[in-house]
């Protein structure tokens, strides 16, 4: 049977346990990841799905909307029970892919408080600084997370596209739970935070796992493999991650019941270290 179980635990910030192989849900709004999902009814069955399949970890943020992913989250799934919500603040939207850096701390306050409502709880498990905003000083923006843990708004705090100074100089705040940054079979560039968070015990929540659905094409390097194990090139790129770290945490990105199983396949699938070496080689000449 299909479970993320299979994928092994992880315990985010000495705080919560979590399967290893999660789910993103940037997905399930309109296209731009603006608005509401035209597919309403398929992305509530999605989100529904995921306890059967044993996803107890989801990844969203204020600004995937803005609003009506945790709106959506919320309406499908409260209350909770074993699964874990991760958001994000700290970029505005003005229109369809359109993405601002905001980082004043009054800003990432109000939108922490906006992000326990919509979702129901009373402290939210993990938030995350979706981009340190380079028009504010970093101190300042890691004084706010550091009051929103003081005030259990929220649990635990993570970064988001950081590099290793960034994650010490925050780490002098607070304790950084999980780092957040694009990392995929074929990008990689950030192999020196990732290393840095699995020597520190930090989650990495790779995201685009799925090179933005890139990988399930035909033709890209995995497709030898997948044939070899039976399975989808993507469900490889997602095992690919899940060997390459004990701290990694993928999150692939769905708003459909089809597309998720699938991907929860992967959690089942162990590649052998040739495998996973001729991947590796693959993936870096693929840059
Ligand atoms: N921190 C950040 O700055 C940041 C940035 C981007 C994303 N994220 C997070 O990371 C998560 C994952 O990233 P992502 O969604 O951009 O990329 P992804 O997971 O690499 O790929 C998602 C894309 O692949 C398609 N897809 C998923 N499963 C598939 C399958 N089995 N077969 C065929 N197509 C499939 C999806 O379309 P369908 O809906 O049609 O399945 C979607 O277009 C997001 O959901 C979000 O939570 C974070």
């Amino acid at each position: 049977m299909i479970n993320a179980a299979q994928s092994g635990r992880f315990r985010i910030g000495n705080a919560f346990e979590v399967n290893r192989l999660g789910y993103g849900a940037m997905r399930i709004v309109g296209k731009g990841i603006w608005g509401e999902t035209p597919h309403r009814a398929e992305a509530i069955k999605t989100l529904k799905r995921l306890p059967d399949l044993g996803v107890d970890f989801i990844d969203t943020a204020d600004s995937y909307g803005p609003d009506f992913s945790e709106e959506l989250i919320h309406e499908a799934l409260h209350p909770y029970g074993a699964i874990r919500i991760a958001t994000k603040g700290g970029l505005a939207r003005t229109g369809p892919n359109i993405w601002i850096p905001l980082g004043r701390p009054e800003y990432l306050i109000q939108q922490a408080y906006k992000s326990r409502w919509k979702l129901g709880v009373e402290t939210i498990d993990l938030w995350q600084l979706h981009r340190i905003d380079s028009k504010v000083p970093a101190k300042e923006q890691f004084d706010a997370i550091k009051t929103l843990i003081r005030d259990k708004v929220i649990r635990c705090a993570g970064l988001s596209e950081v590099s290793v100074a960034e994650i010490e100089a925050a780490s002098k705040f607070f304790p950084v739970a999980t780092v957040q940054n694009r990392y995929n079979f074929a990008d990689r560039a950030s192999e020196a935070a990732l290393d840095y968070c699995e020597k520190h015990g930090i989650g990495f929540i790779p995201w685009a796992p799925l090179n933005a659905g890139e990988f399930s094409r035909e033709g890209s390097e995995l497709n030898g493999v997948a044939r070899k194990h039976k399975a989808s090139p993507g469900q490889i790129a997602l095992a690919w991650l899940l060997k390459r770290s004990p701290v990694m945490l993928p999150i692939p990105g769905t708003g459909k019941v089809a597309h998720l199983e699938e991907n929860v396949g992967a959690a089942a699938i162990k590649l052998s270290d040739e495998e996973f070496a001729a991947l590796d080689r693959a993936g870096k000449a693929a840059r």
